[in-house]
Parts: structure tokens; C-alpha cells; sequence
């Protein structure tokens, strides 16, 4: 069944945020906090181990009413129980979306063309847990009968960000495996990385859903050529014990020479952004074993039933995905940042650029009309507190409004809390001076106490102003686990789905990025046979510039 087709801005709760917009613009944060001593206690959930604070935003009560009330008017409920029951939600592609399931338990059961496919996802999950014991455990070995010692996996996009990003996370649980990864097609991407490499002791993932990737598949190229290079004595019948590959397309995977009982399976109804949770995780099992891998999908899991069972006010992706219509749509907020204050978090931005944007990044709605709304935010970010040393002015003191989560842990992992009091005095004090701001009053008092001359202090004042009324969100979280990590991720696609019905647009596909890719390939015929086509003035200078290398 169909997902309901509703244009927002038709709704009765649209028009009416319309008007509240109009009265809440110009709100202040300080002043809501001062006249409602109950406000934190108001606009926090709190669910295992995660407390989420979102009082520090520009909201009263009605405003929460009338964004859970657009939520009901898109038919939301439904759509959660068409998205985990596998309807064909992917419509331009005929396809489910059950990325849900891969973290399912074994006694669940979900539909895709009347089969259950739970079953057959357990029969991969304990294919990755035996092989990753195998390598682990130095059973499996390579062709000179050395255990291995790296692992490199080669993917881009899907098949590469979201395994990175969990394998830098959670590098505190981490085995004795060193894990790469290749995704540029720039050869100077993976030569870096093979020059550190044994090649008696690798073994390559490749990891494409097509394996029709450009970039993908000439780096594994480039790769079995420089395995299978003299030097090495490796012969062609050894590029099974080394290569292993996750794929759909089992025929095109079995020609590049790998051992058909080393390709780990996954399905279309897994989107390339939503699929580390399947054997596009095999890397992250590597690394971490499959007992933490399987943690990972636990953490999943349980957001999942939270996502799909709690009332939209308790429901933890259903909030922040509305707080964020209501600054894309009425405040005309451009941009979210998203703050880890973890160093081991760093990739989580890059990471979730794709899972939103590719997602989100639509102006045609399910009806295939131009959309006269916004839709897709633009997320970018970096950990605190490095962030705080590198762009915080523009948050703190320039033009545009971005509002900020800002993801922090109560517990370190090394248990040192010395750094770790003064890195979370940090994200504490951020947030209270991105609501607060600082007045011309304090800025007065701090120059009549450095003895600025009256001339000194007209002229910095208005530099040393701070408007304050920055908008954040504060996940604390207890600490940084599998399971944690595993929740967290869950968190932001289910924001991303919410978001994505509510502007009526098709989140699970991604045909703009398919044009770039078609001129690529016409562009290097081009620069191949050195006879360049008709193009845009522009293109053609370059290309002539290029060519004469
Ligand atoms: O270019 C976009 C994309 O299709 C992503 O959605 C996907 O994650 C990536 O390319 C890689 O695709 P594949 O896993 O098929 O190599």
C-alpha cells in the first residue's frame, strides 16, 4: 500500500505554525526560561540510556501541539508501520525499505513478497560471525599460510562511510585487525594505502550493493594487480583467499575471481546509506568482533521499537525531526550542525551528509511536482571542541541561524576524568552561551573591571555583544558503546524518514547523482581518444587545458 500523498503546507497545522511563526520569531529563549521554571522538565525525554534536552530551542508549548499536530495530519503513523512492515515505500524504484529488519530479532517476521525475510538475514548474520572468527582467530589464513593482520575495505558512498565511521568510533573495542579503507577513485587514495600493506597478510572486502561502481571497481583493479604483481609470488588462484566481496550481483563479483562462497549476500530493500547493519558491516565485525557488531544492531533495534511504539511526543527521532521542520520551514534555517563532543566520532557528520542529504535532497514530491517548500537541510559539523577553535564564531556571532545538536557522554571510555570534566565543561558551557548570550550590561561590567577608558569600551562594545537565542539540542548519552552508537545511528534515519514523509518526497532514492555519473563516463572516452565533444564553452577551455598535460 501507498504511502498517503499530503502536501504540508495544506494542512491546518502548517497554516497555523504559519501564524505562531509570526508570533515566536522574535521570542526570547532567556525570557521563556526565566518566566517557566518547569521548561527543562517540559522538554526533555529521557529513554535508556540517552537524555535528550530540547528546552534550549525557540518553542513554547503550542508550538510542540502544532508540530505533533502536522505529524498526525501527514498520516505519520501509518507511514511508520508501511516503512517497518515493508511496503514498497521506494516507489521510484519498486522497492522496500527494511534496513529495520537486518537488526530485527530471529523471532520476527517481515514480509517482502509474502517471503519472510528474516530467516535469510540470520543466515548472512552467522556467515559474517564465522568468517570474522576465522580471521580473528587466525583459522583462515593467507597464501603463504601467514594469519592476517589487515583488512582493507573497498566501497564509496553507503559502502564505505558508514563502516568507517563505526570502525573510527569504536575503536576502544577494537581486535589486533588494522582496518583501511579505499574509496576515491583517485589512485593516489589507494596507493597510499597499499604501500603500507603486506599483501601475505590482507585481506581485501570489497563492498558494492551494484558492483557496477567506477570507483569501486577500479580500485579493487588496481588492487588484485599490484597483489597479483611478481614481486609477491601470489598467483591468480590465490585472489580467492585474499578478496571477499558483499554485493547483490553475485555473476559480476564471481568474474572478478572471488570464491562465490565468499561473497556475503545483501538485498535491494537495503539502501546503500541504511546498510551497514547488513554484510556491508563486515568490516566493522572485523574490527570489533561479531559479538560488538551484533551489540551495534541490538542498540538499532531498540531505538527501532522506541521509533515505532512511543507516542510522537515521547518519540525521540519524532521531535528533533519536527524542531528541525520548523527552523528549515519557518525560520528558513539553511543548515544543522551536529557536534560530537567524542573525538571517536568524528566521521559522524561525513557519515550522515549522505543518510540525509541523499536522502532528503528532493524538490519534486510523491505526486512528481515541484515542491514550493524547503526540504533537505544541509548538515556539516565537526567534534567539540575542536569545532569551538575553528567555526563557533559564525555560530555564535554571525548572520545565520544553525541549529546545533550537540552529542556528548557522560562517562569517558579511558576513564580519565580530568580531560574529560574539562571537555564536557565545554559542551555544557556552549549551549548556555548559545542561549544566553552575553548583554551589553555584562559586557559594561567585565570593561569596568579591566579599567577601559570609556572611548576603549564605546567603541568594542558592539563586538563584545552576544545576541544569544541560538537554537541546540543536547544529547547526553552514558556512554559510548555499541549499543549506544547503535541507538544513536537509528535515531538520525528515523529522523531522516520522518522528515522525509512529512515533505511529501521520496527519501529513499537517489537519481541525482546519476547525471554526474553519465558525463563522467562520456568525459573519459573523451579524454581517452584525446577528440573532445561538443560541451559549454567553459567545459571545453578546461578540458583542452587538461589534455595538454
Ligand atoms: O552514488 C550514490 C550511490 O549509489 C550510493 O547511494 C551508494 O551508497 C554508493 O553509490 C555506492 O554504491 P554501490 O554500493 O553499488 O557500489
Amino acid at each position: 500500500m501507498a504511502l498517503h500523498n499530503t502536501n504540508p503546507t495544506a494542512t491546518t497545522a502548517w497554516n497555523k505554525l504559519q501564524q505562531h511563526f509570526n508570533e515566536m520569531q522574535n521570542a526570547s529563549m532567556k525570557q521563556m526560561f526565566q518566566e517557566d521554571a518547569q521548561r527543562t522538565e517540559k522538554f526533555h525525554l529521557q529513554w535508556n540510556d540517552f537524555l535528550v534536552d530540547y528546552s534550549k530551542n525557540i518553542i513554547n508549548q503550542e508550538t510542540i501541539a502544532l508540530l505533533l499536530q502536522l505529524a498526525e495530519e501527514v498520516n505519520l503513523q501509518d507511514a511508520i508501520s508501511k516503512y517497518f512492515d515493508g511496503d514498497l515505500i521506494n516507489k521510484t524504484e519498486n522497492r522496500a525499505v527494511l534496513h529495520t529488519a537486518l537488526r530485527a530479532p530471529a523471532t520476527a517476521e517481515v514480509k517482502v513478497d509474502g517471503e519472510n525475510v528474516i530467516p535469510e538475514i540470520f543466515e548472512v548474520k552467522n556467515k559474517i560471525k564465522t568468517f570474522t572468527n576465522e580471521i580473528v582467530n587466525g583459522d583462515r589464513k593467507g597464501f603463504t599460510g601467514k594469519t592476517f593482520t589487515d583488512v582493507v575495505n573497498i566501497g564509496i558512498g553507503g559502502s564505505d562511510l558508514g563502516p568507517a565511521m563505526v570502525v573510527e568510533a569504536l575503536q576502544f573495542y577494537k581486535n589486533h585487525l588494522n582496518v583501511h579503507f579505499v574509496s576515491n577513485v583517485d589512485g593516489d587514495h589507494v596507493n597510499e594505502i597499499i604501500k603500507k600493506l603486506n599483501p601475505e597478510t590482507t585481506l581485501f572486502v570489497i563492498v558494492s550493493k551494484t558492483f557496477t561502481t567506477q570507483e569501486t571497481l577500479t580500485n579493487s583493479e588496481t588492487i588484485r594487480k599490484w597483489f597479483l604483481s611478481r614481486d609477491f609470488g601470489s598467483k591468480q588462484e590465490d585472489v580467492a583467499k585474499h578478496f571477499v566481496a558483499v554485493s547483490t550481483n553475485i555473476k559480476n563479483v564471481t568474474e572478478f575471481g572471488i570464491n562465490p562462497e565468499n561473497v556475503f549476500p545483501m538485498w535491494d530493500w537495503v539502501g546503500g546509506r541504511f546498510s551497514l547493519w547488513s554484510a556491508v558491516g563486515l568490516s566493522i565485525s572485523l574490527a570489533v568482533g561479531y559479538d560488538n557488531f551484533d551489540k551495534l544492531l541490538k542498540g538499532a533495534n531498540e531505538m527501532d521499537e522506541h521509533f515505532k511504539t512511543s507516542s510522537f511526543d515521547k518519540n525521540i527521532p519524532v521531535v528533533l525531526a519536527l524542531l528541525s521542520i520548523w527552523y528549515n520551514n519557518f525560520f528558513g534555517a539553511e543548515s544543522e550542525a551536529l557536534i560530537p563532543y567524542t573525538q571517536y566520532l568524528q566521521k559522524l557528520a561525513p557519515y550522515l551528509q549522505q543518510g540525509i542529504m541523499e536522502s532528503n535532497g528532493k524538490s519534486v514530491d510523491r505526486d512528481g511536482n515541484q515542491v514550493n517548500y524547503q526540504t533537505g537541510t544541509i548538515i556539516w559539523g565537526e567534534p567539540g571542541t575542536n569545532s569551538q577553535h575553528a567555526f563557533f564564531q559564525l555560530i555564535h556571532q554571525g548572520t545565520k541561524l544553525i541549529p546545533t545538536d550537540f552529542i556528548g557522554f557522560v562517562k569517558p571510555l579511558y576513564g580519565d576524568n580530568n580531560h574529560h570534566d574539562k571537555l564536557m565543561s565545554n559542551f555544557f558551557a556552549q549551549t548556555e552561551a548559545l542561549l544566553n548570550g552575553k548583554t551589553e550590561e555584562q559586557v559594561n561590567a567585565e570593561f569596568t573591571k579591566m579599567n577601559f577608558s570609556t572611548g576603549q569600551a564605546e567603541f568594542l562594545l558592539p563586538f563584545k555583544v552576544f545576541t544569544g537565542n541560538k537554537p541546540t539540542n543536547t544529547l547526553l548519552i552514558e556512554k559510548l558503546t555499541p549499543e549506544t552508537l547503535g541507538s544513536l545511528v537509528a535515531l538520525y534515519e528515523h529522523k531522516i524518514f520522518v522528515q522525509g514523509i512529512i515533505w511529501n518526497i521520496f527519501s529513499y532514492d537517489q537519481w541525482g547523482v546519476e547525471l554526474g555519473k553519465q558525463l563522467a563516463n562520456s568525459i573519459l572516452s573523451e579524454i581517452n581518444s584525446g577528440n573532445i565533444n561538443e560541451h559549454d564553452s567553459s567545459t571545453t577551455f578546461l578540458l583542452q587545458h587538461f589534455l595538454k598535460k
